[in-house]
């Protein structure tokens, strides 16, 4: 029988069940409990139900709390939702007093209860999950402090910077992702429940007690917004996307990293994939999949941006649809926060050493700082460069005479410019690629993941 079968002649049919039922719903198992449990509460509180109903029902409700922990709640095909097997149960364990359960409150604020209860818990895994991830990266960075790479731009080598500094690039934008679903958390704990199907209720619930009970500070303050609106809902899905697309951004690199012509890092065999074909083969599947995954992600984000864009108010079935796309993109992020921490921190780095070309902008610079315009300067550089590539030869070949042809202001020492390690400990500028700003990052970042 249905929550709503009183009404009808007919029972439902097949193709409307099949079609209109949700199954997708069924892990807000445990937090629909919970917002029963604190609803009754309420309930006996504004003595709408007497004391030993609610103790009836409460200890239903407690029970199905128990029986969903262990995994033994069984749903039946006849549950048209999460919410009618939950008044389904209660009613089969304490019978015609469980009726009373679902008095001042309907579906529509339920669901946007639950979905808010749930949100709350996987965020604060999530954030979990990223202080893990960005402690990882800072681990790398503290383990290969002197390990010098090129930075890039275009995908062209740059300058020289410490590898640090580039694994500690993805531990601040961790560290935003993180704060994203952190201040998503205050918006989200606001109580939807006592908004009933849309209008309110003529009976004397308090949404207040009921708030107060599930720990929300703060009540709606319109129930049409409180059961129609799933901004919050999309604005989740977004903290999961931005953080998958940092997620694929690193994987993409790792996958460069991995392969033989950059040959950057290599990667534990726990954590990569053999071919079944090629015998030679280890490759990084964990972030390939990761790349992959974000594509879905993405897809989510804008089904859900488009599932709100022409719905009158206030709650419609359409809502439905939500839980699909935040339940496959937290599932995604959840999976790839933790694959691609364990296959970060089996890296074992060994970058071959930056091109020499990475260090013409020390060359300009030692000019500017002689007095020279930076845009002299920099031709001056770009004359050296142009005479060495047309020799075949490199910065590492430079000599005495290659550079006062370029700028008379060039000494003869200079040609000692082309040292890496060198060039990283003359950059002085805040945050840029230094020892000294990758040994204040650590420092900031563990205070911050602390
Ligand atoms: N399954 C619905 C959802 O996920 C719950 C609310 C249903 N309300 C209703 N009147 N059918 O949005």
């Amino acid at each position: 029988m249905t929550l709503w079968s009183g009404r009808f002649d007919d029972a439902p049919s097949d193709v409307l069940w099949r079609y209109t039922a949700s199954q997708t719903d069924r892990r807000l198992l445990a937090v629909d409990i919970r917002g029963s449990i604190a609803h009754v509460g309420m309930l006996a509180d504004v003595g709408l139900i007497s004391a030993d109903e609610h103790a009836a029902i409460d200890t239903a409700l407690h029970q199905l709390a128990a029986d969903a922990a262990d995994d033994t709640f069984e749903f039946l095909e006849t549950d048209e939702d999460v919410h009618s097997a939950v008044e389904r149960r209660v009613i089969e364990l304490v019978g015609d007093v469980g009726r009373k359960l679902h008095t001042g409150r309907s579906r529509n604020d339920q669901i946007a209860l639950d979905i808010r209860l749930y949100l709350l818990e996987t965020s604060a895994i999530r954030r979990r999950q990223l202080t893990e991830f960005a402690g990882t990266l800072v681990e790398l960075a503290q383990a290969n402090a002197d390990v010098i790479v090129p930075s890039y731009t275009h995908l062209q080598q740059a300058q020289a910077i410490p590898l640090a500094h580039h694994l500690l690039a993805y531990a601040w934008m961790a560290v935003r992702d993180r704060s994203r679903f952190e201040s998503l958390d205050e918006r989200m704990a606001v109580s939807p429940i006592g908004a009933s199907a849309s209008g309110g209720s003529s009976l004397p619930i308090d949404p207040y007690i009921t708030a107060q009970r599930l720990g929300f500070p703060v009540v709606f303050p319109n129930s049409l917004d409180a059961v129609g609106s799933r901004d919050l809902v999309a604005e989740y899905v977004f903290c999961c996307t931005q953080t998958m697309v940092d997620m694929s951004r690193l994987s993409e690199e790792l996958v460069l990293w991995a392969t033989s012509e950059f040959d950057w890092a290599t990667f534990g065999d726990a954590v990569t994939t053999g071919s079944s074909a090629l015998p030679q083969k280890k490759n990084p599947d964990i972030a390939e999949l990761a790349r992959g995954k974000t594509a879905g992600a993405i897809g989510s984000l804008t089904s859900i941006m488009a599932l709100q864009k022409a719905l009158p108010l206030a709650y419609n079935r359409d809502l439905q649809e939500d839980k699909e796309h935040v339940f496959s993109v937290d599932d995604a992020l959840g999976g790839t926060l933790e694959a691609i921490t364990a296959m970060l921190a089996s890296a074992s780095f060994h970058p071959p050493r930056p091109s020499s070309w990475t260090m013409a902008l020390d060359f300009a610079e030692v000019l500017v700082g002689r007095g020279v315009p930076f845009r002299r300067a920099h031709e001056a550089v770009g004359r050296l460069v142009s005479r060495l590539l047309a020799d075949g030869r490199t910065l590492d070949d430079v000599n005495p005479d290659d550079l006062s042809a370029a700028d008379e202001l060039f000494e003869s020492g200079d040609v000692a410019l082309t040292d890496a390690s060198e060039s990283i400990r003359r950059r002085m500028s805040s945050g840029g690629g230094s020892f000294e700003s990758v040994a204040q990052q650590i420092e900031a970042l563990q205070r911050l993941l602390s």
